[in-house]
This record gives C-alpha cells, structure tokens and sequence, in this order.
C-alpha cells in the first residue's frame, strides 16, 4: 500500500493556478487546509486568486516559458517559501497545427510550447528537490494527458513535451527513492477536459471533477493517476499499441 499524502497545512506550489483545472485544484486544496503558491502569468488573475481566498493564496507572477522568471521564481522561493511541501507542475500551452504547412513564424510557437511544458517543469521539479527533500514528506506531481501515451497529429509539439515530461518523472520517482527521499513522485494522466485548453469536442470532463479525481489519486499516493477516459486508454494501448495510436491520431 502506497503512503498517504495529506494537504493538511501544505505548502503546495501549484503553477497555472488561476485558470482551467489549475484554479480548481486551487478550489479544492484550500479547504482541505492547504496553503497555494499560485503562479501565472496575469496579474488581474492572481489578483482575483488572491480576492477569492484571502490570506490562503500567495502569488507569482512568472512566464514560465522565460528563463529568467523561472529562475527568479526558484529564488523567491527559496527565500520566502523554504517550507513549502508540494509542488504541482500543472500549467501548459497546447498549439495546434501541421507541421507540414508550417511557417517560419511558428519556429517560436514551438520554442515556446517546449519551454513552458517541458523545460519548465524540469527545472522546477530539480529546483526544489533540495527545499522539498528538507521536508519530512513531499510531493512533486507532473501533469500530462492521454496524449503522452499516444499522440495526435495535428499537436506534434505538444504530444512530445508532455511524453518528455512522462519519461523525465519516472526517471526522477526512480531516483528519489534510490536515494532515500521522502518525495512522492506522481504523474497525472488527465483525460479531455472542458477549459481553454482543448479541442473544441462534445463530452469533455468537467474541471472540477479532474481536478478532484487528481487530488485523490495523489492523496492515495499513486505514482500515476489516471483520469476518466485515460484509464481505457491504458488498457487498450497495453493490449495494442497501434490500435491506440489510431484511436488517438485524429482527436
Ligand atoms: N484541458 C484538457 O483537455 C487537458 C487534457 C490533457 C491534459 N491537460 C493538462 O492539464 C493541465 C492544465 O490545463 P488546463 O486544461 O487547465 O488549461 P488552461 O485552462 O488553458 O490553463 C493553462 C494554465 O497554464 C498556465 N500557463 C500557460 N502558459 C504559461 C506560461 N508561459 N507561464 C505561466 N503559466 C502558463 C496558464 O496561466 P495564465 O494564462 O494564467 O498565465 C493557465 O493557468 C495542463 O498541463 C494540460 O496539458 C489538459
């Protein structure tokens, strides 16, 4: 049986925290008795973050596709917030288009889309082992999609920054515990949900609800939580891979 992990009097650093499944989570993990780190990159949202649990929500602004806010943030952090407990790598940009017709222009599309998916939650994640490592347990939970299992064909750039991100977190599960580390290293899988995000597409999961299965999963201490719909997904691409690669190519 996996540890529990408790939100009680958390320090969770949760990026992309005033929108979509981020804002729910948000939601969801101040009752439970958690204290947010909210980052994003909109003042007026972090604003309205902060109006709508006062004194829960700390905030930072950060363009987490630039070096340099990371690197300030990684900062702020270890100043200001050293007993934080949790980080959750949460935000994400998602592009459509072929790369077949693809212009010049789209080259920093993609510089973009790689920096704020991957490159990010990388350096966060090793940023903060060190704070996190300090603490008597913690949490890092990445979150990926479906799409990470098999891509789709018209969000390559996408598909590929969050199948990186899956690799890179069973690395670092491994590595924190062959080093001993209380440090539950999670991954989301999440299903088609209903934000910004996604495709337009009928049947997609209402925010809340993954945004409450996430916080289960991660509560019941599993290294992976797999949200809705992702679950089949699993099994078909266990049973056949091409079958699933078909299933999901035309999303
Ligand atoms: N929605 C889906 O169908 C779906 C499916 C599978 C996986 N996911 C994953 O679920 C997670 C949450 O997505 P969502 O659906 O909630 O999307 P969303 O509503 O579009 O929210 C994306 C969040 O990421 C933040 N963000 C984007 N670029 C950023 C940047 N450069 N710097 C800082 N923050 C940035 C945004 O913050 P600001 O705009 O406030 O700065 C926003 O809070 C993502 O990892 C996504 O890949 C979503």
């Amino acid at each position: 049986m996996p540890a529990r992990f408790d939100f009680q009097g958390r320090k969770v650093v949760l990026t992309g925290a005033a929108r979509g499944i981020g804002l729910e989570l948000t939601r969801l993990l101040v009752p439970r008795g958690a204290r947010i780190v909210a980052v994003g990159r909109g003042d007026g949202a972090l604003q309205a973050l902060r109006d709508e649990f006062p004194g829960k929500v700390d905030t930072r602004a950060a363009n987490l596709s630039q070096a340099r806010d990371i690197a300030d943030l990684v900062d702020w952090m270890a100043v200001d917030h050293r007993d934080c407990s949790a980080l959750i790598n949460n935000a994400a940009v998602m592009n459509h288009g072929m790369l077949t017709g693809m212009s010049d222009t789209r080259l920093q599309d993609i510089a973009t889309e790689i920096a704020t998916n991957l490159t990010a939650p990388l350096k966060l994640a090793a940023a903060m082992l060190p704070l996190l490592s300090a603490r008597g347990s913690a949490l890092i939970a990445n979150v990926t999609t479906g799409l990470a299992i098999a891509p789709k064909r018209d969000a390559a750039v996408y598909c590929a920054t969050k199948a990186g991100l899956r690799s890179f977190t069973r690395s670092l599960r491994d590595q924190c515990r062959h080093a001993g580390l209380p440090i539950q290293v999670s991954e989301v899988v999440m299903t088609l949900v209903d934000t910004t995000l996604s495709s337009d597409a009928p049947r997609k999961y209402p925010p809340g609800r993954a945004a409450s299965d996430m916080l289960r999963g991660l509560e019941n201490g599993l290294d992976e939580v797999w949200i809705e719909k992702t679950r089949l997904l699993r099994i078909v691409h266990r049973l056949s891979p091409n079958l699933a690669y078909r299933i999901m190519r035309g999303r």
